[in-house]
């Protein structure tokens, strides 16, 4: 028994130590360290109970798309430091539109690193991004032209040395969210065709957090619809019997993350500010969905698409009451100031769906 005991105990001992560390170690906002490999550069152990923080005053940021946002990060030794430091500074991101796995730590992709006045930076990021510097340790993140899949969680990491610490910055951008379906009916996209479907409306598949802030404003739909996760869920504000369920509270229903190519649902997808107009075409005549096509050419412009004209409608105020043919081959209109003969009491935009290409209607075009 005696044998036994001691290796135990330094058994468990040995476990404690990586543990306590552990916590010291992480993602805190304090870090106390005591440096020996960065020093003034002289090598020398300089360091004794001094902190690094990092930190941001703003934990997220609503952005428009195409336009430049500066993501706040700054850093400070605690107490004061005078001699410079070689610090670094790494930008690294969490896509919004990142799918749900079972890893419980999703990987973060490089945006930018940068140490003294040296800098790269990486991927869609590349001669978009830089760092603001407009104080000493200001390491805020400038991106411009922002692109409708730069939202996500951005994180703020510092290395001094062998430590660091970091802060996340949210990205959000404004626009809406819209429900969409195939041409074939309902419940005919695959998550990669939904995917394809939102790009050709000149939109994104919707992250959960857009989802959510559209049911929060309103959105109540019926049927499920793919999100850029990989899960599948709907939208519910007023439930009730096969919508939502009997009985139960409003909120957003989920399926859970779906089979990607077997299963098939609508699609959410999220269209946000356009640098162009969406217009109705005055015109004398309704038109056929190739003449109108062609109306809009002859206008100068491009028939409109979906995601186009929900952004005209949620951000402009586009509204009008005439029904107007998509390049999806779609027919909807915007009503921001919802009255008798346009529609539901609310404001939307309303859809006559699909209908047979021959039929007449006017136009929405693009410019
Ligand atoms: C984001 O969108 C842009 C423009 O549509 C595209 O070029 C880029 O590849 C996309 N990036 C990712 C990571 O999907
Ligand atoms: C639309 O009308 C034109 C004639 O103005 C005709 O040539 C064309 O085939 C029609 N398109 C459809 C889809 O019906």
């Amino acid at each position: 028994m005696l044998y036994l005991s001691r290796p135990l105990l330094v058994a468990c001992l040995y476990l404690l130590l990586p543990l306590g560390q552990s916590r010291t170690f992480g993602y805190n906002n304090a870090f106390h360290y005591e440096d020996i490999s960065n020093g003034n550069g002289n090598g020398e152990i300089y360091f004794n109970g001094i902190r690094l923080h990092v930190e941001s005053p703003q934990h997220s940021v609503s952005a428009t798309r195409g336009s430049s946002v500066t993501l706040p990060c700054h850093y400070r030794y605690e107490p004061e430091l005078t001699a410079p430091r070689r610090t670094r500074v790494k930008w690294s991101w969490l896509p919004a539109n990142t799918i749900t796995t079972n890893e419980a730590f999703p990987v973060e992709t490089e945006v930018m690193v940068a140490m003294g006045n040296r800098h790269r930076s990486y991927g869609s990021f590349k001669g978009r991004v830089r760092l603001r510097r407009s104080a000493p340790g200001d390491m805020s993140l400038v991106i411009n032209e922002l692109q409708l899949n730069d939202t996500g969680r951005y994180r703020c990491e510092v290395i001094d040395g062998l430590e660091d610490d970091s802060v996340t910055v949210e990205l959000e951008l404004r626009g809406v969210v819209f429900p969409y379906y195939s041409q074939k009916g309902r419940y005919h996209l695959n998550f990669f065709w939904a995917q394809q479907a939102c790009l050709d409306q000149d939109a994104t598949l919707a992250t959960f957090e857009q989802l959510l802030t559209a049911w929060e404003e309103g959105l109540h739909w019926c049927n499920a619809g793919w999100l850029a996760d990989g899960t599948v869920q709907y939208p519910i504000t007023v439930p009730r019997h096969g919508c939502g369920g009997d009985n139960l509270s409003p909120g957003l229903r989920s399926y859970g993350p779906k089979h990607r190519l077997l299963h098939q649902y609508d699609a959410f997808c999220f269209s946000a500010s356009i640098k162009g107009t969406v217009y109705y075409l005055n015109y004398q005549e309704k038109l056929n969905f190739t003449e109108a096509a062609y109306a809009c050419a002859r206008d100068g412009s491009q028939i409109a698409k979906v995601g186009q004209l929900y952004a005209a409608w949620k951000l402009k105020g586009l509204d009008r009451c005439d029904a107007g043919w998509l390049a999806d081959g779609s027919v909807r209109y915007p009503i921001t100031n919802a009255r008798a003969n346009c529609g539901p009491p609310q404001p939307g935009v309303r859809s006559f769906g699909f209908p047979a290409p021959h039929m007449k209607f006017g136009v929405y075009c693009y410019q």
